[in-house]
């Protein structure tokens, strides 16, 4: 669907032909093309545009005065700020949304030549933001003559520099925004089709790739195992759960990085039921299953020797059937440890609990990461444009900082500490599955870190970015698909 074409401007006959240019001290933005420029200058002079960040200007072009084919000629400002990665995904997501709004299907991107900013990650990012901003799902939309859908079916990207730079960059911008893409494709299905066995479907297909197997834990194996989270969670449901444990092996002598997601299906809240207003909204508890396993399909096709990889999800419904968790019941995860659970609804630690002390255990991993929609209160904390990142360990921790910024995915680090490890002492059992009001994001954290023993661990709520994210214009409205990009990159980047 993206490639860098060797095809010039003025041979392209497709339906949208992007130019992105800077705004200036004082003037006209500068393109590269004379014939475009003209028709910058002429809007410039009656303050049409100004080249502001993420301003467009829209003409349809003829070719006798524009040298152009192209149904429409899009030229996107790159504001006059210093430039980052994000302001190329920006922009990029900016050409998409107006392509979906004209109904434009095949885009032609020219990679300025005139910036000073490395032609590899220009690529890359534009991609992502073309790929990303484009992105539409009209499953369940019967198609009804009327038609309002559209959709963008090819993006091509043109340089006049290195075009192996442009290349290497348009790879590495696919494949991540193909795992976003996935992860909000899984997000966006209903309760009622996303159930724990699709992550189980997902986990085999991706198990017969290269270097890779899947193994899925079923109810037995689980009881065998002694998953007293998992199968706790799972009781009040008829949809069986499933524990999906995806290996990826490099061969060579590496460390390996584990990967946990949250994979709850739908979250009703069980005994201690959510109120009805906003409860749909909880089909999107397994976001952080999305998002690993996504994530893992893109690691998987990228085949890297510098890491080992495991990918674990977890994936359950919690609703209040018969058999249901009732508040005051006792349970015991994987390895021993005893949990009240006071609040049915704060299930997705103890289904995480489980898939961490299991995998620790199986695995010895060098590090793990997980990544889950814990919390109401990460909202409160960090608001929409955030994830809350917690961690064990500081090199780890800074490690995803830096992941998250380079993907335009931030987050901000919040404590732990034996303070709020005090909250969750139970007054029958080893710990209890509430912690109080206050830090709710923390002890929910502090929860999770009982599992995990010594190894270096982090955790990652998206319960406040997995959707009603910031708004961007290459994150339309609906899940975000975030932290997909962020996984990837870190291990791109691990060593
Ligand atoms: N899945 C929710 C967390 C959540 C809330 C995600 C809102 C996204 C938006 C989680 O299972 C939950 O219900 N957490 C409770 C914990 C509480 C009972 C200690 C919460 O945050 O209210
Ligand atoms: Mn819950
Ligand atoms: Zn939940």
């Amino acid at each position: 669907m993206i490639s860098v074409t060797k095809v010039t401007p003025g041979d392209f006959k497709g339906d949208l032909i992007a130019y992105f240019v800077r705004q200036k001290e004082k003037g006209a933005p500068v393109c590269s093309d004379d014939l475009v420029q003209q028709r910058i200058d002429r809007a410039y002079k009656v303050g049409a545009f100004k080249g502001k960040m993420e301003e467009t200007l829209l003409i349809y072009p003829e070719k006798k005065y524009d040298g152009l084919q192209a149904g429409r000629l899009l030229i996107v400002g790159l504001g006059k700020d210093d430039l980052d990665r994000e302001s190329f995904r920006k922009a990029g997501g900016i050409v998409s949304q107006k392509a979906l709004e004209m109904k434009a299907e095949s885009i032609y991107a020219v990679i300025p030549g005139d910036l000073d900013f490395p032609e590899n990650e220009m690529a890359e990012c534009l991609s992502e933001g073309l790929l990303l901003g484009s992105y539409t799902f009209t499953k369940y939309k019967s198609s009804n003559g009327d038609d309002d859908t559209s959709e963008v079916k090819s993006i091509k990207m043109y340089t006049s520099k290195q075009i192996s730079a442009a290349r290497k960059g348009v790879t590495l911008g696919a494949a991540a925004a193909e795992g976003t893409r996935i992860a909000r494709d899984m997000a966006h299905e209903p309760g009622n089709v996303w159930t724990p066995s699709k992550f189980a479907e997902f986990g085999k297909e991706l198990g017969k790739k290269k270097k890779c197997t899947c193994k899925v834990l079923n109810k037995a194996q689980m009881q065998k195992l002694k998953m007293g989270g998992i199968l706790g969670v799972s009781k009040g449901s008829h949809e069986p759960p499933a524990m999906v444990v995806i290996h990826y092996r490099s061969g060579k002598k590496v460390p390996t990085l584990m990967l946990v997601g949250k994979g709850l299906t739908f979250d009703s809240g069980g005994i201690s039921l959510k109120p009805g207003e906003g409860m749909a909204d909880m089909k999107y508890d397994m976001c952080g299953g999305a998002a690993v396993i996504a994530a893992m399909k893109v690691i998987v096709e990228e085949q890297p020797d510098n890491v080992d990889v495991i990918a674990i999800v977890p994936a359950s419904e919690n609703l209040p059937g018969g058999s249901a968790l009732k508040p005051g019941d006792i349970i015991s995860p994987y390895g021993g440890k005893t949990v009240e659970v006071l609040n049915t609804d704060a299930e997705g630690r103890l289904i995480l609990a489980d898939a961490l002390a299991y995998g620790v255990d199986t695995y010895k991993p060098d590090a793990v990461v997980d990544v889950a929609t814990l919390t109401g209160a990460v909202i409160i904390g960090l608001g929409h444009h955030r994830t809350g990142l917690l961690a064990n360990n500081d090199e780890l921790a800074e490690k995803i900082l830096k992941a998250g910024d380079r993907t335009g995915e931030l987050l901000w680090r919040l404590p732990l500490g034996k303070e709020y490890t005090e909250q969750i002492k139970s007054k029958i059992a080893d710990i209890k599955n509430i912690g109080g009001k206050p830090a709710g994001t923390i002890t929910a954290a502090a929860f999770l870190q009982e599992f995990v023993g010594d190894t270096p661990w982090a955790h990652l709520d998206i319960a406040g970015t997995a959707w009603d994210y910031t708004e961007k214009s290459y994150v339309p409205k609906g899940p975000s698909g975030i932290a997909a990009r962020t996984l990837v990159e870190l291990v791109r980047s691990w060593q």
